[in-house]
């Protein structure tokens, strides 16, 4: 358990990169280059937040390594859940939301070090914050802020960790498609209208299910289903 890193992402590539085993987790109070998807950056204010790196070493295809994320963040609503009076939901790819608001995002890296390949799960989850400077305040929402009441985080962590441990027990002794169940059962996305963008392209339909690799199925306007592996999603209304 650290005070303060950079990212925890990146001192768990650190330790990869010394032949650490898998199952290490990094744990830091507060991050000062706190790192999530698509080149953004994670609001990672000490005291109040948890942000936790696992170091995975599955022996799996990297084709199958997106299921660490739908695995990860399986185990990690299910913790949240035990601390909120509502029920958190799942977007794809890597997101937990809470009233529409995002609560905890997961950053999975895979690095291919000459003797050392592993998985590193980044994960953040906003606990305590009270609030959220502009311009998070409209998309970024906390545990307290939604429930009224502070979260202890070393119990949270706890929880994190004893369902991280279950579901990844689980997902390599059952594979991809009791995953992708439980993974389908926590979201609320499934039969709506969406819109995807990855980039400067922007493709709208409805969300249909995932594929066993994790990948999003959409039906397209024109009526074909596509399947994608990544990007950002919104829910339309209608
Ligand atoms: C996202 O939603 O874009 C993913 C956010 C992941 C944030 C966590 S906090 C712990 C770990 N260290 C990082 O630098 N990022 C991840």
């Amino acid at each position: 358990m650290f005070d303060e890193v950079d990212s925890t992402n990146e001192v768990a590539k650190k330790y990869l990169a010394n032949s650490a085993p898998e199952g290490l987790i990094i744990v830091s109070d507060a991050q000062s280059n706190g790192r999530g998807r698509l080149g953004r950056s994670w609001y990672s204010e000490g005291g109040v937040g948890l942000y936790l790196s696992l170091l995975l070493k599955p022996d799996i295809a990297p084709l199958h390594y997106p299921q660490l994320t739908l695995m990860a963040a399986v185990a990690v609503i299910d913790a949240i859940n035990e601390f909120s009076n509502l029920p958190a939901t799942l977007k794809w790819p890597n997101d937990i939301l809470l009233k529409g608001k995002k609560l905890c995002g997961v950053l999975a890296e895979y690095c291919q070090n000459s003797n050392n390949n592993g998985a590193i799960i980044g994960i953040g989850i906003n606990v305590n914050q009270p609030k959220f400077p502009e311009p998070l305040r409209e998309i970024a929402t906390s545990l307290r802020i939604e429930n009224g009441k502070m979260v202890n985080r070393l119990e949270l962590l706890r929880s994190v960790i004893g369902h991280l441990d279950k579901e990844y027990q689980a997902f390599l002794a059952d594979g991809a498609n009791p995953l992708t169940q439980k993974w389908t059962q926590r979201s609320d996305m499934f039969g709506k209208n969406v819109t995807l963008t990855q980039g400067t392209h922007i493709i709208s339909g409805t969300a249909l299910r995932l594929d066993e690799n994790g990948n999003l199925i959409l039906r397209t306007e024109n009526g074909d289903e596509q399947s994608y592996s990544g990007g950002e999603v919104t829910c339309r209304p209608g």
